[in-house]
């Protein structure tokens, strides 16, 4: 990527604020990131106080390419190399065997590291200028909707964050797919931007599931249950039963607003509605700013109509569900 003179001072900046121990808001293609140097066990600490996140939740470190992998990895299987090769720079992220040197502070004491190539172009050239890796959640406070925008960021952590690199909207507005490359068979961790077939077709198998009994062993903070969520309390379900609580809200005199997928006739008079995509890839770029935006209108609730429950919809369906405070049947 050829970066222009203004990008290039952001760089700078952000490489000076890395290498010194701090902490850079860095747009990716997926959600926008909180990123520290991951060699420096202390900056990756500041992350964690920050978000207020547990400590012994493990962090994804970004890297510029496959070239990078056995710098963070060993025992690298192909099947990592081959998802690499097809979906690298991207939104996947492969769980591998650490090398000795990544820092507790980045895998939560695992003997495991989560290691993912951006290809948002301004987090591609840091990366490639800075050299090493970024440890980076999403950045946003912990449980909270993940930011897609610059300003989202800020809006999470003002003054506290000096320096937000703003790369746009984020194309791809849910989370990367997090893959398991560590036990006999791959496992799928959190479904996201690249679709589950595609790895599967890729590597010619079936992805095993998380389970959540198997939490002991990989911790995934997205897997816990409330997570992702608005601070106005969430009501999803199907198109019938959203739109009878929304009339019921409404006659109650209550401030509420009801979320569809798609235009629809939901026969909800007087209420307000905000219509999102019909399509996955639309939806998910509008989702976290969606809620966001809701939250700072003050309604009593908000109700959602839960999207089809089809394969390409699996990512967003994942996060309305664990962003959800009541799921209707
Ligand atoms: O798209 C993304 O993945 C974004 C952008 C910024 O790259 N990052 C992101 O990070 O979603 P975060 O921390 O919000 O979610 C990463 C998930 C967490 O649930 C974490 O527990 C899991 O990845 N994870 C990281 N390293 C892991 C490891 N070694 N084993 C198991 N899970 C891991
Ligand atoms: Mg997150």
């Amino acid at each position: 990527m050829s970066v222009t003179a203004a990008q290039q001072t952001l760089i700078d900046n952000a490489i000076a604020q890395l290498r010194a121990g701090g902490l850079v808001g860095i747009p990716t293609e997926t959600v926008y990131g909180l990123a520290a140097d991951a060699d420096n066990p202390q900056a990756v600490r500041s992350i964690f106080e920050l978000k207020g996140r547990p400590a012994d939740h493990p962090v994804i470190v970004h890297i510029a390419g496959a070239a990078q992998l056995s710098d963070w990895a060993q025992d690298i299987p192909d099947a990592a190399f081959k998802l690499a090769e097809a979906f690298w720079p991207g939104p996947l992220t492969l769980i591998l065997q650490r090398q000795p040197h990544v820092p507790d502070a980045v895998t939560g004491g695992q003997d495991t590291v989560g290691l993912r190539a951006p290809s948002h172009s301004l987090a591609h050239e840091l990366l490639k200028q800075f050299g090493g890796g970024l440890a980076a959640p999403s950045a946003n406070r912990f449980g909270h909707v993940s930011p897609t925008t610059a300003q989202h960021v800020r809006d999470e952590f003002g003054d506290a964050l000096p320096l937000v690199l703003d790369g746009g909207p984020c194309e791809v507005g849910v989370e990367s797919t997090i893959v398991g490359l560590v036990s006999e068979h791959p496992t799928l961790l959190r479904p996201g931007g690249v679709p589950r077939e595609a790895i599967e077709s890729l590597l010619g198998l079936t992805l095993e599931h998380h389970q959540k009994s198997d939490s002991a062993k990989v911790r995934v903070s997205g897997l816990l249950d409330s997570h992702y969520s608005p601070r106005t309390p969430l009501i999803t379900g199907p198109a019938a039963a959203v739109d009878n609580e929304a009339y019921l809200a409404f006659e109650r005199g209550e401030r509420a607003v009801l979320v569809t997928c798609g235009p629809r006739d939901h026969g909800v008079c007087g209420i307000d509605v905000l219509t999102l995509a019909a399509e996955p890839e639309g939806y998910a770029r509008q989702i976290y700013d969606a809620l966001r935006q809701l939250d700072r209108q003050g309604y009593q609730h908000i109700y959602l109509e839960l999207p089809p429950h089809t394969a390409a919809w699996l990512a967003v369906q994942d996060r309305l569900h664990r962003a959800a405070h009541v799921r209707l049947g």
